[in-house]
This record gives structure tokens, sequence and C-alpha cells, in this order.
């Protein structure tokens, strides 16, 4: 079993990812209460942990003697719609913390493997050169790795940058070819809006005002996807995500089938009474699990199940 170290873990996307994997989780480590209440909602056996990775110290990082460190930093300073601020933004002193512990630690307690996902922005910032110096450095080996889901077949765009980097050998990584594409009436439920009376609906006000810049998905269109879904769908109304069109009206997607886009375990939810405004936020800043899964292969130890 690879023993795997989850840091950002935010709601478990990359618990998700391994669960029928080779990999006993041995910590999850994030600084949002209410990404972690979700997080032990749908893993109640991890140990999910409160920490703030800017003042983590070496000690907790490896007294649980991962091999695997997974990391999914902060994306704001590296995103194209950001100021890009890249290392200048407060948002990256937790990664480069981790790079400066990495740095001083000894050999024996350095992880056999460490991956990390970020937005595609992040191949050409300061902070992928930073993080690059310190594993080489540290004899580590690496992979880049640009993804979409859309390459593995999943109607939903959410191109990320990968790394996968390891002391010892690795598979190359590439996405499967000539997949057959999965339509995207089967991520959807049949009446989100009786859930969420109201709030899924768009208004007559914001189509007048902003029809031509939504994007609205017809649902029977075999070659419909959606844009990725942001922390902020829900709160911003252009560019955060897409709507579909539902019976004479249009409708945001509800978390639950946004979660179902990025290939969440079905049994995936949230906790009772949470609002629908933070299950939006917290589903919008993880992870397409089957995206994961594919750049894991990298690991000759980890492979979890691929689809089939
Ligand atoms: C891009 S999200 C990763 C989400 C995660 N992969 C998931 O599946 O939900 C970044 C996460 O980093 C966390 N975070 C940001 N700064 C942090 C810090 N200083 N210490 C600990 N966690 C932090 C956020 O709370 C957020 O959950």
């Amino acid at each position: 079993m690879v023993r795997a170290l989850e840091l950002f873990c935010g709601i478990g996307g990359f618990a998700a990812a391994v669960r029928d994997g080779n990999v006993r989780l041995v910590a999850a480590f994030d600084q949002n209460q209410e990404a972690l209440d979700v997080y032990r909602h749908n893993c109640p056996h991890h140990e999910a942990r409160r920490v703030d990775l800017e003042r983590v110290s070496a000690w907790e990082l490896t007294t649980c003697a991962a091999d695997l460190w997974w990391l999914s930093p902060p994306c704001q300073p590296y995103c194209e719609r950001g100021r890009q601020r890249d290392l200048d933004d407060p948002r990256a002193r937790s990664l480069l913390h981790l790079l400066e512990i990495i740095e001083r630690l000894p050999e024996n307690r350095l992880p056999h493997c460490l991956a990390l996902e970020n937005v595609a922005g992040f191949k050409t910032s300061g902070a992928r050169k930073r993080l690059l110096e310190a594993l080489t450095t540290r004899g580590y080996h690496l992979q880049e790795i640009l993804l979409c889901p859309t390459q593995l077949g999943v109607p939903s765009r959410r191109p990320r940058y990968y790394l996968a980097a390891s002391r010892g050998a690795m598979n190359p990584v590439r996405a499967p070819m000539g997949l057959k594409p999965y339509p995207l009436p089967g991520y959807l439920d049949f009446s989100p809006t009786e859930e969420y009376p109201e709030c899924l609906l768009v208004s007559e006000e914001i189509l007048t005002r902003f029809g031509k810049g939504l994007r609205i998905l017809d649902p029977d269109d075999p070659l419909a996807y959606t844009t990725c879904f942001t922390s902020g769908y829900g709160r911003s109304i252009i560019n955060a995500g897409s709507y579909l069109q539902c019976r004479g009206s249009v409708r945001r997607f509800s978390p639950e089938e946004i979660a179902r886009l990025l290939h969440f375990p079905a049994g995936f939810g949230f906790p009772e009474g949470m609002a629908l405004r933070k299950k939006w936020h917290l589903v919008g800043n993880s992870l397409s699990i089957i995206a994961v899964q594919t750049m894991l292969t990298a690991f000759p130890d980890i492979l979890p199940g691929q689809r089939q």
C-alpha cells in the first residue's frame, strides 16, 4: 500500500480519485473548516485536519511517513482571469513554505513521490520554476502533463496542469485515444430544481441583461460540453460556468451535477444544511477525478481504477 498525504485537500478530490487504488490516505490537511466538513462527511474514517500550510512544521508533514504527497495549492495567483501576481500573491506563500521544507528535509524523510495540480496558467509561472528547482535539487524525476476532462470523454472543460515527481521510475502519462464521449444527460438530475426551489432557475431579468454572454447548453445536443465551473458559480453570472435549457426556462447546474461532471463517485454528498452557494464554491475549487486518475498512472504502484 502506498501511504499518501493529501495537502490542500478541500472536499477530497484526491481521496475520491484513489479510493479504489493501492493507497492508504494517512492524513489530509486544509485550513477551510467547511471544506473539511464535506471531506469528513464523505470520508469519515480519514484523518482530515485543520492545518495552516503556510505555517505547518516539517515534523507534522513527515510524522505520518507518507510515500506520496499530493498538493492542490490555491490557483488564484496563476488564474487567467485573476491579477496573476504569481509569487507576489500572498496565497502562493503556503506552496513556497512547503518547498522550503522539502529543500531542508533529510534524505530519509523526503516522500518518494509528489504530485501537484493547478490551473493551466501555472505552467508559465515563477512558482512552477521554483517548484521544479526545489524538486530537481532533491533528486526527483519530473513529468509535466496538461490534461482536460474533454480528452477523457467527459463533456466538461477543465484544463489543468499536473506534475508527477518521483525519486524512482515513472510511467509516461498519455491521454487515451479514441474514447467514446460520455453524453451530458448522464450527468444531469431529472428535477434538481425541486431540491433547490427557485435558486437554480435564472431570472428573466438576468437572461435579458446577460443572455448573449451566457453559455446555455441544450442537453439534447450530443456535442454539448460545459465550460469550467469556478468557485464563483452562482455568484458571478458570466465566465463562471455553463447554464442549461430546462423546460422552457434556463437553469444553473446543481452542485451535485457539477460533482458528477468531476467524476466524484456515486454517494458523494454535502453535509445537511450546507448553503447552496457554499457547495458551489467548494465543488468549483475541486478536481476532475478522472483526470487525476489518469495522471496518477505515472506512479507504477498506485494504478487507480481506469475507465473501461
Ligand atoms: C484549489 S483548492 C483544492 C481543492 C481540493 N483539491 C478539493 O478536491 O476540493 C485549494 C485549497 O487550499 C486550501 N488552502 C489555501 N490556503 C491554505 C493554507 N494556507 N493552509 C491550508 N489550506 C489552504 C483552500 O481552503 C482550498 O481548499
